[in-house]
């Protein structure tokens, strides 16, 4: 019988990438996907725990399903990601209308709960067990249960390549909800690429918490590769388009990880690379163990081997004891490395973090001038910096159709407008002649 099911997804790409696994893995249970809540059998709210305001987001969405439930009283709620892996059975005190509570490392048995509640043996079922020498299981066998050829052709793809991470960063939920930071298999990862590929994939991307510190915590008896390594192992896989890879903590970034910009011709142009902070007190006290001036070394060195990489960067700011004098350093910062664009937050404690304890918090209205402050520049730079392709070509990926034309991306992460033809695909590869500059997306011609 076929069931309906709804999945709504927070926070980042391995969250993303998890949804996808869990979809695929119920369409083997005769679940296919619908577009809205209402109308859906089972709902999974795959959860964010990164800031306050991510986790708010979900619990009062959570709120709305109570309302639905009574209505519909056979649809079953399931929470997974880094909120039901943080929280664990406290969700079900909080919202008695939840059915599942699936950790990050469990969402492989998601079937198996489904199929306990049915029969009956628990009114709920809860799996968040975090095993620190966890493999990743190979997605092979989903592929081939993968999208019917009805649904709209896909053509970039993530790749997991590690989970967990091991930094602690003072601020940071992310070694608690993701556990251990564990590496997988190069040869799964290269077979998993390579099936891509044949199902039409052009792009892919890497995916890690912590991609630069690839193959440091392998379970696996393999022979230690590197990020760079992996990177070139592929890039060679034949039909490889494009490539890209995130997220990069600057203290592990190698000359040979910058040096494949050079070398890589499907290696995309464009690098993010987080540094939170510009000035040295608060980098230290966020435990990020890097500093802005070796920080920018490496951008100056990256840049050397790919002058016209586009950078962007994440930004915290209130960091408990960040004075006026540090904020500056982090405004002086987006000065120096004038990065194409960036993402800011608000500081904000989180469960179970060393900085939730810090002496000395910022005050909102301040961070919130911060915030304005920082994204008000940015803005600014980041139209200078669009205002840098006027007259160039640049390679597009086309993504879709728009009223407007063709939609596309640039090797630099830009969205690309520009007049085309119908008969353009997704995943199609075009040279646009860049003729117009807006501050989130530029515009050109064939
Ligand atoms: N692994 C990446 C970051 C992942 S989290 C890295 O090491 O850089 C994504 C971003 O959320 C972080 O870069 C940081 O800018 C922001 N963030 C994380 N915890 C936060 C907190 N407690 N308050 C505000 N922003 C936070
Ligand atoms: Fe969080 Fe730091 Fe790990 Fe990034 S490197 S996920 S900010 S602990
Ligand atoms: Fe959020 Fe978890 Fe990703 S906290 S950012 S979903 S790793």
């Amino acid at each position: 019988m076929t069931k309906h099911l709804f999945i709504k997804t927070f926070g980042c790409q391995m969250n993303e990438r998890d949804s996808e696994i869990m979809e695929q893995l119920l369409a083997q249970s005769g679940y296919i996907p619908v577009a809205e809540q209402i109308e859906a059998d089972l709902v999974i709210l795959n959860t964010c725990s990164i800031r306050a305001k991510a986790e708010q987001k979900f619990f009062s969405l959570l709120g709305s399903l109570r309302q639905q439930k009574k209505k519909q009283p056979g649809l079953r709620i399931a929470v997974a990601g880094c909120v039901a892996q943080q929280e664990g059975e406290r969700i079900f005190e909080r919202m008695p209308h939840v059915d599942i509570v699936i950790g990050t490392q469990q969402i492989w048995r998601l079937p198996e709960l489904l199929q306990r509640l049915e029969q009956g043996k628990n009114k709920r079922e809860i799996a968040c067990g975090l095993d620190k020498h966890f493999v990743i299981p190979p997605f092979q066998k989903l592929l081939h249960n993968s999208p019917p050829a009805s649904e709209p052709l896909e053509f970039r793809k993530f790749v997991t390549i590690m989970q967990g991470c091991d930094n602690y960063c003072a601020y940071c939920v992310v070694p608690n909800t993701r556990g251990r930071e564990i590496s997988r298999p190069v040869s799964d990862i290269l077979e998993e690429v390579e099936l891509l590929v044949q199902h039409g994939i052009k792009e892919i991307t890497l995916l890690g918490q912590n991609v630069n510190s690839y193959g440091s915590t392998n379970p696996v008896a393999e022979v230690p590769v590197s990020f760079a390594e992996l990177l070139k192992m592929t890039a060679a896989v034949p039909g490889v388009q494009r490539l890209r890879f995130t997220t990069s903590n600057p203290q592990d970034l190698s000359t040979e990880l910058m040096r494949c910009f050079h070398e890589l011709p499907n290696l995309c142009p464009h690098f993010h690379l987080p540094v939170q902070a510009g000035s040295n007190a608060v980098l230290k006290r966020m435990h990020r163990k890097y500093t802005r001036e070796l920080y920018l070394e490496k951008v100056a060195e990256l840049r050397s081997f790919c002058p016209d990489i586009a950078l962007s960067t994440d930004v915290i700011v209130g960091f408990p004891g960040e004075t006026e004098a540090d904020f500056s350093q982090t405004m002086n910062l987006l000065e120096t490395v004038r990065f194409h664009g960036s993402f800011s937050f608000k500081y904000s404690d989180r469960p179970n973090t060393r900085s939730a304890a810090f002496p000395d918090k910022v005050d909102e209205q301040v961070k919130g001038e911060r915030l304005e402050q920082f994204q008000a520049r940015q803005d600014e730079i980041s139209l200078e910096r669009n205002r840098e392709f006027l007259g160039k070509s640049v390679e597009v990926m086309v993504e879709g159709h728009s009223e407007s034309g063709v939609q596309g991306r640039s090797g630099s992460n830009h969205i690309v407008h520009f007049a085309g033809q119908e008969q353009l695909q997704p995943g199609d590869l075009v040279m646009v002649t860049i003729n117009h500059a807006g501050q989130h997306s530029l515009k050109g011609e064939l």
